[in-house]
């Protein structure tokens, strides 16, 4: 019989990667909670109109990507593909921004039904940030600073940060108005993908990853140049902030978004040489969104990281944890010491040590080379004499091997006093 495989593009995270997620999770939350964000918890599956109303009915994510089915009672459903498009909903839906500020992150598995390939996956895990009530652009400039941190803790260096306005809805009709003039003059030396996006989302075509198109883009007229002064304005205080905090940007005046919530500023952290999923971080202002989903107008702007993209760069970084091993590994003989074991095991563990006890066959010598492998400190041993008078002998699996053979009720004091010797 076949063995059963999972989705492609859907992966699981074996033991032996977990430890280095759990340091990266542990990381951001607590980057996000030195900075008051709290922890936002959304269900994975929402309403399709949700998304197709927020991201936009255009976009890639909503035309090709979604995980969409219907459900029993015949309702469209869709996992989420991003995390901005819930938390909104969840605010307006409880009241969260009613006369309130927010600060709000995030952190699961998202879906697209995208081309797998290194670094796009259709199962991915995202950490985000979401700021509501604040016009900005001082907190859009601390999410930034939130996500900078994140990388100076894992120890990474690579992370570019790209900005950009993409104005006000205004702005942008009239630059997508200069911009398909333009491109309409070179329209031969565009491909196929690009001449179709001139009819559905023209901004896109920026993004182009074709190089005959990115030659035609160098003389494309700039959104910067329509921006109008509010939105200029917005921009040079970002960068002073930027500047005063010391974290350096580079403008990309051909940063546009994958999906339509976006306006005013919109950032990239992006990595050269890891491929052509580059971005690890984006993001931006959405000030539209809320009000669009039938909440009141609210401020609002966010980021969202992938997490597969920021385990894989540590590693290429060089990068890594320490596993978490046991402080002591149980070796037991017979049923009298496995029943032994498991009471010490629970007694120690009450102390806050980390105790692996040893089941099933094998002898003495077996359950040694265990212990080492296990990469404990200290065994305790519960087998011939030990057995017969009730007590224990303390072990040190390195350093010199000292061990001391005690009664059962010594053995808390004797395993902290070894350890405090090491
Ligand atoms: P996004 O650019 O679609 O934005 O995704 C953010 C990040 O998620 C990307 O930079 C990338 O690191 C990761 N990512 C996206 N798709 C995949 C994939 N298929 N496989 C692996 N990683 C992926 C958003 O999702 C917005 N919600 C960000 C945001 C929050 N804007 C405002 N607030």
């Amino acid at each position: 019989m076949n063995a059963i495989q999972a989705i492609r593009g859907m992966n699981d995270i074996l033991p032996e990667d977990t430890d280095m997620w759990l340091h990266v999770e542990s990381t951001c939350r607590s980057v996000l909670e030195a900075y008051r964000y709290r922890q936002i918890r959304t269900p994975l599956l929402e309403s399709t109109e949700l998304f197709a109303r927020s991201i936009g009915e255009e976009t890639d994510i909503v035309s090709k990507e979604m995980y969409t089915f219907l459900d029993r009672n015949g309702d469209s459903l869709t996992l989420r593909p991003e995390g901005t498009a819930s938390c909104a909903r969840a605010g307006i839906q409880n009241g969260l921004f009613y006369n309130q500020q927010q600060r709000l992150w995030y952190l699961g598995p998202m879906f697209r039904h995208e081309r797998p390939q290194k670094g796009r996956f259709r199962q991915f895990h995202q950490f985000g940030a979401e700021a509501y009530g604040w016009p900005g652009p001082d907190i859009d400039a601390e999410l930034i600073a939130i996500t900078a941190r994140v990388w100076r803790e894992l120890g990474l260096t690579r992370p570019r940060l790209e900005i950009n306005s993409l104005g006000t809805r205004e702005t942008r009709r009239r630059y997508q108005a200069e911009l398909v003039g333009y491109l309409e003059s070179c329209i031969d030396k565009l491909d196929d993908d690009s001449v179709r996006r001139l009819k559905t989302n023209p901004l896109r075509i920026l993004d182009s990853k074709n190089p005959g198109v990115q030659d035609v883009l160098v003389d494309a007229p700039s959104i910067l140049s329509f921006l109008d002064p509010e939105c200029d304005d917005e921009l040079a205080l970002l960068k002073g902030n930027l500047d005063s905090m010391g974290i350096e940007y580079r403008i990309n005046q051909r940063l546009v978004r994958g999906l339509d919530y976006y306006s005013k500023i919109v950032f990239e952290w992006v990595v050269d040489g890891i491929g052509a999923q580059s971005a690890i971080c984006a993001g931006g202002r959405y000030d539209d969104l809320v009000a669009g989903i039938g909440g009141r107008p609210t401020p609002a702007v966010g980021f969202a990281a992938g997490l597969e993209r920021i385990v894989d760069l540590i590693i290429e970084e060089g990068g890594g944890v320490a596993a978490t091993n046991p402080d002591i590994f149980i070796v037991s003989e017979g049923s009298e010491g496995r029943a032994r074991a498991l009471v010490l095991g629970e007694e120690l563990r009450d102390a806050s040590l980390r105790v692996q006890v040893h089941f099933g066959e094998g002898g003495i010598k077996n359950q040694f080379k265990k212990a080492d492998k296990s990469g404990a400190e200290l065994a305790v041993v519960i087998a011939g004499q030990e057995l017969s008078e009730g007590k224990v002998t303390v072990k040190k699996l390195r350093n010199g091997g000292e061990q001391r053979m005690v009664d059962n009720g010594e053995t808390l004091k004797t395993v902290q006093e070894l350890l405090n010797s090491l």
